[in-house]
């Protein structure tokens, strides 16, 4: 038998695996674009995770373009820490007529459960959707995230110092039909060294996860320290015995940047049938672990927190 020769090229000359960026306005942007190319029918639904908040001010990011298009949509059940309960996205994709399912990797947080339900949905021939507004860094720096779907949706403006920037990313090398979105932040990402930031917010959420060890039974983190490819966009709590709105407002008067997403639920995700979700959205209290802030910063923010609580104890 004659031995294969065996040649390595001296570079790299295969195109795939790839990705493109088109870039918009903002991930809703990217969102409505992306869904107008699915080209859903009257009954066929795109399935949603039941936490989704809403806002006078900004309105709803994953749910207004799914209204402006007058889509039929379901939603699947979150636990308390917004992990996906794989027995209502099963039920969900059983009843036959989803389409499309949108994941969402809140606050760059990728749930455990992604590649099971990405596959779930993938055996029953539905698009998959990533929302990466929070989780643009966990894509791009860390990889925990992004590459099971056919599309991601980027929020530049949630990661970056910037006014507005949205991507909407394609894993694969052919650009979308039609003309793309606006395109004043195309090259805005590569502008930004982002290991660099990413590093600031992973060490600064390691610098808070130990400040929260010191109030066990009032604050209980939503999950463990992120994993080392995951990058946070903010550092989600849940509070378990203080009036989390006056804690919220007590800190921002302070001069502490948090906030709470989303202290407000979008209509069809009744209380009733998302228990869990509405218990969240009662107690959830985002503490800021961005590119700017120092450890001794999150030091005042911790003391300051912690004599909240106590202020506040419901
Ligand atoms: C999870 C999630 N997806 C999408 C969006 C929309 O982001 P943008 O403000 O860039 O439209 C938001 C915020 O509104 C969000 O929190």
């Amino acid at each position: 038998m004659i031995a294969k020769k065996v040649v390595i090229s001296k570079a790299a000359t295969r195109q795939a695996p790839g990705r493109s960026f088109e870039p918009h306005r903002n991930a809703r942007g990217a969102l409505l674009r992306y869904l107008r190319e699915c080209r859903l029918k009257r009954g066929e639904t795109i399935l949603l995770p039941a936490y989704v908040g809403w806002s006078p001010r900004e309105g709803s990011g994953i749910f207004d373009p799914v209204r402006e298009l007058e889509l039929d949509y379901a939603f699947y059940r979150l636990d308390e820490s917004l992990g996906i309960d794989m027995g209502s996205l099963r039920g969900a994709i059983a009843r036959g007529n989803a389409r499309v399912l949108l994941l969402v990797h809140y606050f760059g947080h990728v749930d455990p459960a992604y590649a099971e339900a990405v596959s779930l949905a993938r055996g029953a021939c539905l698009r998959i959707i990533e929302d990466e507004a929070h989780a643009m860094l966990s894509d791009l720096v860390g990889a925990a995230c992004g590459r099971l779907g056919d599309v991601c949706l980027y929020s530049l403006h949630k990661l970056l110092p910037m006014n507005s920037g949205g991507m909407l990313v394609r894993n694969t090398l052919e650009a979308g039909p039609g003309q793309p979105g606006p395109g004043e932040n195309s090259g805005a990402l590569w502008r930004h060294d982002l290991a660099a930031i990413a590093a600031s917010r992973r060490r600064n959420a390691q610098h808070l996860y130990g400040l929260l060890d010191g109030m066990e039974g009032d604050v209980e983190p939503l999950w463990g320290p992120p994993a080392e490819s995951e990058v946070p966009q903010t550092l989600p709590v849940r509070l378990l015995r203080a009036n989390r709105d006056a804690v919220y407002h007590g800190l921002n008067r302070a001069g502490f940047g948090v906030v709470s997403l989303y202290h407000t639920l979008i209509e069809p995700i009744a209380p009733t049938a998302f228990p869990d979700s509405h218990r969240l959205a009662r107690r959830i209290l985002n503490l800021p672990v961005h590119q700017d802030i120092l450890p001794e910063q999150l030091d005042a923010m911790a003391a300051c927190l912690k004599k909240s609580l106590a202020e506040n104890r419901s």
